[in-house]
């Protein structure tokens, strides 16, 4: 118990590179693929806890159903031992539009202010391990720049740490393309996706990819890391359109003309690799120097699409 009136923690969204698209463990949330990510510096969630006398959350100010919310922090208290009801208030600056998930950075956020706010003495990768419960992608967001999220066996074994690479140039052109909330959520898209009979090959290759994509980024490969991140995502949407379950995409026009270009910037000699979420939006591997000119070069060919440059991002933080 704490008398804390609150506490808060701040974390960055994270990009992955190898991604992490099924459940071994759909209530565990244990996935079937290790997955690496890079956290990124332009996008983050600002969470506050306080005591209160019912769980209930804000965010950016307005009051949300917080059933989501509510589940997570009673696993907390039946992983952790009880705690007080909490008034979650929370700051997004992760745009929706943005196409990136905000629930990476959200359900980090949140795991780490409930830890401090208890005066729980946990480390990283226990604090990465609790937040995998509310969302996987959150397990990788507590850590500065590149971190693997490894698939473990069982609830114990299976969180992220850090993976640390010589300091690298990298940096993404975000490419907003839509901003309607996605039509399929990540859980019911992994369900139909490991109904594709492509999806055990996906799972064998993803395992081959991530360890190619170790050595890429060791060897400070942004080129070969491009590459391997392109063809992870691809054939992460190839299961969505070969499920048989009900088969879908998250593509829309814009994305397939924007893979176009970035196949086009290839062939006039940039570093361009395009890998995308559960979303429409297409995030641009590039390095530092060319990033605002592969920006330039978009933004005069889609006029009605907006175009970021994200960096890599700091861990977890306290306020
Ligand atoms: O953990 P969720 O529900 O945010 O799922 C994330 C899924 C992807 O963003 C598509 C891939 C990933 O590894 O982040």
């Amino acid at each position: 118990m704490t008398d804390k009136k609150g506490q808060t923690a701040i974390a960055h969204t994270n990009i992955a590179f190898i991604k992490y698209w099924g459940k071994a463990d759909p209530k565990l949330n244990l996935p079937t693929t290790s997955s690496l990510s890079l956290t990124l510096d332009e996008y983050y969630t600002k969470t506050r806890v306080e005591k209160a006398t019912e769980d209930s959350l804000l965010i950016n100010e307005l009051p949300q159903d917080g059933k989501r919310v509510h589940q997570f922090l009673n696993i907390l208290r039946e992983e952790m031992g009880d705690f007080p009801p909490l008034r979650v208030i929370s700051e997004n600056r992760v745009p929706l539009s943005a196409g990136l998930a905000s629930s990476a950075s959200s359900f980090a956020a949140l795991t780490a202010a409930v830890a401090k706010f208890n005066n729980w003495d946990l480390s990283l990768e226990e604090l990465s391990r609790l937040a995998r419960r509310g969302s996987g992608s959150a397990t990788r967001s507590f850590f500065p720049g590149f971190a693997i999220w490894e698939k473990g066996t069982d609830d114990a074994d299976s969180y992220a740490k850090e993976f640390k690479t010589p300091e690298l140039p990298i940096a993404l052109v975000v490419c907003k393309i839509s901003g309607t909330v996605k039509k399929v959520s990540s859980s019911d898209g992994m369900r139909r996706a490991q109904t594709s009979p492509n999806y055990a090959a996906w799972v064998d290759e993803s395992a081959q990819q991530l360890a190619e994509m170790k050595k890429a980024l060791f060897s400070s490969d942004l080129e070969r890391v491009g590459q391997l991140a392109e063809a992870n995502a691809l054939a992460m949407h190839d299961l969505n359109l070969t499920a048989t379950d009900r088969r879908f995409t998250y593509f829309n026009q814009d994305t397939m003309k924007v893979l176009e270009q970035v196949k086009a910037l290839r062939k006039e000699g940039y570093l361009a690799y395009a890998t995308m979420d559960a979303g429409p939006n297409v995030k641009i591997i590039t390095n530092q120097e060319q990033a605002p000119k592969i920006k330039a070069y978009l933004a005069e060919r889609f006029r009605k699409i907006q175009f970021d440059i994200a960096t890599p991002g700091p861990g977890i933080s306290y306020e």
